[in-house]
């Protein structure tokens, strides 16, 4: 099992820094879920986090940096990536850009595409990591591929506690729901996974986003996977009442039900809840989880796209 530390300890923050540097696994906590890190700039360490998560090679990864001043050095910023990380670095915002030559993320980081996903997290912890390592982290979420995104130290430690060195203990996500992507190979910045900042809030910024159409065959972004965030159980989605058999998990002041995101109605309170309730919800009774509907405007909208792919068919 993995070592435990605490994400608020100096001399953790330290041991983590060099499990990173000798090419370990550590998962840390960011504002949005928790992260497998890896030296970014190590394809063996990298490739270590393909084999912990089972996940698919064709899947790149996000390399987490310091500060924005660090982007220069892996790749080649463009007016609207610069206006987007001015106004949300630190911050849940990705952007994926052209790699710059001797980028030294390695390629295996970036699935050998020629462009690179970098975010500046906000967490404390996750800030000072990556100060004391000097280097970028690469870090997914960490869960098994396909599964709910851990929002707890101790939902890492059930998905991958044999598989990391180490786990720094931060306590619950703020957001609870993972970066915004933004690609910036079309004229206008490309929404490719919606998350905790909302398109809304990037169109006041750089004006007008596209928003990427799902394509299963080739997908740019793992969000458009089919199954993707699933719990065990199969989810129904849009459920006024729960049929017999199921567990309904409501939104809102409106709903009865038991279990509700946000009894207030507050979808950035639903987003910081929405995969530890899923976990909860999964482990309780009933055969199938039925979901209320979300508002589809602020990070409603992000919620909504996890729960389509929680409620994906299953391959
Ligand atoms: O909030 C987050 O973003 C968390 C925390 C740990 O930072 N990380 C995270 O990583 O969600 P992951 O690996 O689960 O999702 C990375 C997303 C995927 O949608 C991936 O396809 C996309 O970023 N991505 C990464 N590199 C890309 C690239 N070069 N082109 C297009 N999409 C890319
Ligand atoms: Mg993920």
């Amino acid at each position: 099992m993995a070592i435990k530390g605490r994400a608020d300890r100096p001399e953790d923050i330290i041991r983590a820094a060099e499990l990173l540097l000798a090419g370990q696994l550590v998962a840390f906590p960011t504002e949005t879920v928790y992260g497998l890190g890896a030296d970014a700039t190590s394809g063996p360490a990298v490739a270590a986090i393909f084999g912990a998560k089972q996940r698919p090679a064709f899947n790149p990864l996000i390399s987490h940096l310091a500060d924005a001043g660090s982007v220069e050095a892996f790749a080649l910023w463009n007016e609207a990536a610069r206006a987007l990380a001015q106004a949300f670095w630190p911050g849940a915002l990705t952007l994926v850009l052209p790699r710059r030559e001797h980028c030294a993320i390695a390629h295996i980081a970036c699935a050998g595409l020629n462009s690179v996903a970098l975010r500046v997290p906000s967490h404390p912890a996750a800030h000072a990591l990556l100060a004391a390592t000097g280097r970028p982290i690469a870090a997914p979420s960490a869960n098994r591929s396909g599964r709910i995104s851990p929002t707890t130290a101790a939902h890492v430690a059930l998905e991958l506690g044999d598989e990391v060195a180490l786990i720094l203990d931060g306590g619950p996500c703020d957001i609870g729901l993972e970066s915004t992507v933004v690609g910036f190979h079309r004229e206008r910045p490309v929404l490719l996974r919606p998350g905790g900042i909302a398109v809304e809030q990037l169109r006041v910024v750089v004006g007008a986003v596209e928003v990427a159409v799902a394509a299963p065959a080739a997908p740019s972004a793992p969000g458009q996977l089919t199954s993707h965030y699933a719990p065990d159980k199969p989810l129904r989605l849009n459920a006024r009442e729960a049929a017999p058999g199921e567990i309904l998990l409501g939104f809102g002041p409106g709903s009865t039900a038991e279990h509700n995101l946000s009894p207030s109605g507050d979808l950035i309170e639903a987003a910081a809840r929405l995969f530890a309730m899923l976990r909860r919800l999964d482990l309780g009774p009933g055969e199938t989880i039925a979901v209320a509907p979300i508002p589809d405007h602020g990070l409603g909208r992000a919620i909504n796209d996890r729960l389509q792919r929680a409620a994906a068919p299953r391959i």
